[in-house]
């Protein structure tokens, strides 16, 4: 290959993995002062996945990169990179990236954990396509993995009825050219960081007074901040990705958003002028599972066969940080 060739990369693969257990709005019910009604009212939730104590996020990561292997139709070792998004590691060091390659036998393959939260996956993708189109990897799996019900507070209503656990991965390698991930954008306003906090090692006197519950290690949240940011940065992450590569709203087959809220999505929506079915929406079964959501999505789709060879889709999140990214791909399988 000459320093100035460069490949189209696409979606080979994909897979996800929730756990089993079922946390209902009935259930939330009975822990804290809220109700199905306020729940499916305000953020189209009716339930969510929860991995029991004991059990390693890496658990599901590894269940969702194998199914994303074999469906790219490669073996592990053929992977030259692992990039995996999350901000609920198992561990600091190792990193999940290289877990995964151990438990995956994927002994050729570098590896690094991402972590722009909910916008994690997208950002990883966007890594991923870079490396592939450069010509450095042939397949590079990209996880999006996480355990956020292991940072909320329980007694906070005003998060714990909000987010879920699960992971989601696909394979990203060579395509036909035209086809694959034809634009990326990402950003980030760390200006706006305070507005969604999980401390980890270091704690202000304004993260202990935030958090009213014994865990001052929970996640907190200025809903109302994020809600506002969320809609708007949607719209324009889209759009921004569509001018890119020329491509119009009405070329779009579908847009696979970050679920976070059903209002969030159906907001960004409006704005887009876009209809309701070629958003895709399963907040209602899963919750916000941050960066598993894209790719979780992702599969479900690609396993319900729905897309068609040269349709356009737009990926789109935005996620703590405050942190935003989108990419248009034109499916290729
Ligand atoms: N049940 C009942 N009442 C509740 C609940 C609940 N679970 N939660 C909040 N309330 C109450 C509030 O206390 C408030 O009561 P008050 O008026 O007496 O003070 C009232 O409901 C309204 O609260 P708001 O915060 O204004 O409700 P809102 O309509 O904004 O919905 C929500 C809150 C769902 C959090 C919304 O703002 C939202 O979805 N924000 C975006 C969150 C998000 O997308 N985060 C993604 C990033 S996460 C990451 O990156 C890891």
């Amino acid at each position: 290959m000459s320093g100035l060739d460069t490949f189209a990369a696409g979606i080979l693969g994909t897979g996800r993995c929730l756990p089993e257990k079922i946390l209902t709005n009935q259930d939330l019910e009975r822990m804290v002062d809220t109700s199905d009604e306020w729940i499916i009212k305000r953020t189209g939730i009716s339930e969510r996945r929860i991995l029991e104590e004991g059990r390693p996020a890496s658990e599901l990561a590894l269940e969702a990169a194998r199914q994303a292997v074999s469906d790219a139709g490669i073996t592990a070792e053929d992977l030259g990179l692992i990039i995996f998004a999350t901000i609920t590691c198992d561990y600091h060091t190792p990193s999940m990236a290289c877990i995964i390659q151990k438990e995956l036998g994927a002994k050729n393959a570098a590896a690094f954990d991402l972590n722009a939260a909910c916008s994690g996956f997208v950002y990883g993708l966007t890594v991923a396509n870079q490396f592939v189109a450069g010509g450095l990897y042939k397949y590079v799996l990209v996880i999006g993995c996480e355990i956020l019900t292991r940072v909320v507070d329980w007694k906070d209503r005003n998060t714990c009825v909000l987010f879920g656990d699960g992971a989601g991965a696909a394979v990203i390698g060579r395509v036909e050219s035209g086809y694959g991930v034809l634009s990326t954008h990402l950003g980030a306003d760390g200006s706006m960081g305070e507005a969604i906090t999980v401390p980890a090692f270091y704690l202000t006197e304004k993260d202990i007074e935030k958090r009213t519950g014994e865990n001052k290690k929970a996640i907190w949240m200025d809903g109302a901040e994020v809600f506002k940011f969320a809609v708007k940065i949607m719209a324009s992450a889209t759009r921004k990705v569509l001018e890119q590569s020329a491509v119009s709203i009405e070329d779009l087959a579908l847009i696979i958003p970050h679920q976070a809220n059903i209002r969030i999505i159906d907001g960004a929506s409006r704005q887009l002028g876009i209809a309701t079915e070629k958003v895709y929406a399963n907040v209602h079964k899963y919750g916000n599972i941050s960066a598993a959501s894209i790719p979780v999505a992702l599969d479900e789709i690609n396993r319900a066969g729905t897309l068609k060879k040269g349709d356009n889709i737009v990926l789109v999140g935005f996620g703590g940080g405050l942190t935003w990214a989108s990419a248009l791909i034109r499916w290729a399988k």
